[in-house]
């Protein structure tokens, strides 16, 4: 109800009485003004006018579902959103509906995370309102060969959506950091879960800095906000990202990893670059020359040594 009464506000061009909405959704008045009051309650502004009616003055910067939801226009991604002040993670969460079954495209966020995981057991530093925390669940169809490439297609989603919303000059590092100017603005993490053979769900959890001050950020590490010398609305920030997600999702489903390889070289800041990964019995260091068919990176290393990496993180060694 939340969501259909905000949505026939924000609808409206003028005031919109109480009779109008208490007849659309079939509510009562007194149960009008118990959400109005609500909604004032998480930061709203509504104006109400005695005979006039209720119009929207101000909107809280919060996740909230309704308004992630108004004019979204996906075809699955996003429909079915699930939102939290505050949460572990994101991804537990995620994890929990896929395996209780929720639809595909289900998305959970929160305004912050107690314990916010990143790659490699790397943590990821979540302050309340500042940044989008949030987990997608896909169901693929791709073989469980294929599914390590979702990285690579989640990473150029986000990478065009932050472009398109701040017109940064955002850049993949391999496989699925977002960097601005060298500096991380948001990470990616996949976790899978499937059968032997099968993929039964995967989460795509992605946090991004948006308004967070260099203070509240580790080192190496950026926002939107300090890139862009302005503070953003996360809704929009959110909206993009789901448009985007979908129109590659449906291209991988379509096309396979054609597409998305050419358009993640174009994104990418890790080609061309020395790099080196560090391994539990070696370091790898060499020039990251191209991204396989399959989404691995190529190194040629100064032996003349080809080597392919499909996991791993890459030090760059030019940008630092
Ligand atoms: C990385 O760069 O190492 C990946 C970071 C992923 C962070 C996001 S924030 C939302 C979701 N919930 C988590 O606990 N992690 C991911």
């Amino acid at each position: 109800m939340q969501e259909r009464i905000i949505h026939s506000l924000r609808k409206s061009t003028d005031y919109l009485s109480g009779e109008e909405i208490s007849r659309a959704l079939n509510i009562s008045r007194a149960g009008i003004w118990k959400y109005i009051e609500e909604f004032r309650r998480q930061g709203y502004e509504i104006d109400a006018i005695p005979r006039r009616g209720y119009r929207i003055r101000a909107t809280p910067d919060k996740l909230l579902p309704w308004e992630i939801k108004f004019d979204l226009g996906t075809k699955i991604l996003g429909h079915n959103i699930i939102y939290k002040e505050t949460i572990v993670s994101t991804m537990d969460e995620a994890v929990r509906l896929g395996i209780e079954g929720a639809a595909v495209g289900t998305i959970v966020c929160a305004e912050s995370q107690t314990k916010g995981r990143g790659r490699l057991g790397r943590e990821w530093v979540s302050p309340l309102g500042k940044g989008i925390y949030a987990s997608l669940l896909l169901r693929p169809k791709s073989p469980l060969s294929e599914v390590s490439q979702l990285t690579l297609v989640s990473a150029v989603a986000i990478c065009e959506a932050l472009r398109a919303v701040s017109g940064v000059d955002a850049k993949i590092k391999w496989p699925n950091d977002i960097l601005i100017g060298g500096k991380k603005v948001a990470g990616i993490l996949t976790e899978l879960n499937a059968e032997m053979d099968r993929v039964r769900f995967v989460v795509i959890g992605f946090g991004i800095n948006v308004n967070t001050l260099a203070p509240q950020l580790p080192a190496h590490a950026t926002s939107l906000k300090l890139e862009a010398k302005k503070d953003f609305l996360r809704v929009p920030v959110v909206q993009e990202i789901l448009r985007s997600f979908e129109k590659w999702l449906d291209i991988f489903e379509k096309d396979g990893f054609v597409s998305i390889r050419k358009r993640w070289k174009d994104l990418s800041f890790t080609l061309g670059q020395k790099v080196k990964f560090i391994e539990p019995s070696r370091e790898i260091v060499g020039v990251a020359f191209d991204l396989a068919p399959d989404g691995s990176l190529l190194l040629r290393q100064d032996s003349g040594d080809i080597v392919k990496k499909n996991s791993g993180d890459a030090l760059h060694l030019s940008a630092i």
